[in-house]
């Protein structure tokens, strides 16, 4: 068992990593709760739903399970929960078990913290992404204008990462999952990236995955600690996806995963780091890595340029009209940038030319 204690405004809470936690939920409830209510998707809830239920000894156990997909992070989806919730009766004194990946995590956590101002809820991750998502206490759900535009921050009361569960994962979801990892090695350690970088995805073994997965954590860990609200460096974490969610949203959610576009991201961003920083990245190995690995790599077509800058511009990170970008003075030291469209849209035409010769 791994685990450790995230410090935030609100509260502290722990992150307890372990194969088979899905047994032992109770153990980790900190209070008697007057009734729970778990939160999972359709893929999840035949494979994992009646192991967490079956491990919590209180009275009023209610489920309920949404279509899995990005579009259940939808307006209409949460207001199907706090329907649910309000008609089982839940209080100011039940909880929300969240049991899946980072959507079920970002859906049910927005749900806990507006339904009656807020209940306790607990991230149950499922995917390797979710490492990430569940830590930090960013909840949201999102406007078809954009990601995540309607959230908050909203710590949960623990998270309990079952690592077993990882092994139903489809390879696609590993590969997106990996890239918010070495997300997390790029800005700070060159030795989680280098060793990611030398790395073959298919042959990861579960000791493996649990000591990356540990890195990222501590990685996120130590960010939002620092900086919970992203006024400074939990912005940092961002890096590969202005141009990732400008992706996801130019090609129709879905069509490619968060991880892939964010790695598409991270390319463009090392891509435009070397020629503002004048400093050399692992522009190839990255690209090899992804190559191996069966990262979709986005061809952008001439077409495209427009509507992605226009995304950009949109994000809620972009200021004054201006793009905001991290970039890397090298590997391990991120710095966040605002750059005019023009430039931006420049890089992108050198990114393709660059990518042509590859
Ligand atoms: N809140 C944050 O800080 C934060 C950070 C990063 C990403 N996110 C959000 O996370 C979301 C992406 O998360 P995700 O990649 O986990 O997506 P997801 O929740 O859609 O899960 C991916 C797919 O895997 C399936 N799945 C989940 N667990 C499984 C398991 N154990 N076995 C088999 N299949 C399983 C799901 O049904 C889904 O089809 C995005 O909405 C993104 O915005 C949030
Ligand atoms: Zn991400």
């Amino acid at each position: 068992m791994k685990q450790l204690t995230i410090q935030s405004s609100q509260r502290n809470y722990p992150i307890v990593m372990e194969a088979g936690l899905r047994f032992h939920v109770k153990k980790w409830l900190n209070k008697k709760y007057s009734s729970i209510l778990i939160i999972t998707d359709d893929q999840i809830a035949d494979k994992y739903l009646q192991d967490v239920a079956g491990s919590l000894d209180n009275e009023q156990i209610y489920s309920c399970i949404v279509p899995s997909g990005e579009a259940s992070k939808s307006i209409e989806q949460y207001y199907k929960l706090q329907t649910k919730a309000i008609g089982s009766g839940l209080d100011r004194k039940s909880l929300i078990i969240a049991l899946g990946g980072g959507v079920i995590g970002d859906l049910g956590g927005f749900v806990a913290a507006t339904f009656m101002r807020g209940i306790d809820y607990i991230q149950m991750p499922t995917t390797i992404l979710a490492h990430d998502s569940s830590v930090g206490g960013k909840v949201a759900i999102n406007h078809e204008s954009g990601k995540n535009l309607i959230g908050c921050f909203y710590p949960p009361a623990a998270v309990l990462y079952d690592t077993e569960t990882l092994e139903s994962l489809p390879y696609r979801e590993v590969r997106s999952g990996y890239a918010e990892i070495l997300k997390e090695g790029l800005i700070s350690d060159n030795r989680l990236s280098e060793e990611l970088l030398a790395f073959s995805l298919k042959q990861l073994s579960s000791d493996q995955l649990e000591n990356h997965l540990e890195a990222g954590i501590k990685v996120k860990a130590n960010i939002v600690e620092e900086d919970e609200k992203e006024s400074g460096v939990r912005k940092y974490l961002n890096l590969g996806h202005t141009l990732g969610h400008a992706l996801e949203a130019t090609l129709g959610y879905g069509k490619i995963t968060h991880g892939e576009a964010v790695a598409n991201g991270m390319l463009f961003a090392l891509h435009v780091s070397e020629d503002v920083k004048g400093v050399e990245l692992p522009f190839n190995k990255l690209y090899n890595w992804m190559k191996i690995n069966e990262y979709p790599i986005v061809d952008i077509e001439e077409e495209r340029i427009a509507k992605l800058i226009k995304s950009m511009k949109s994000d809620k990170k972009s200021v004054s009209g201006h793009i905001q970008m991290v970039l890397l003075n090298k590997v391990g030291e991120p710095a966040v940038e605002n750059l005019d469209d023009s430039s931006v849209e420049a890089y992108i035409r050198t990114y393709i030319e660059r990518m042509k010769k590859l």
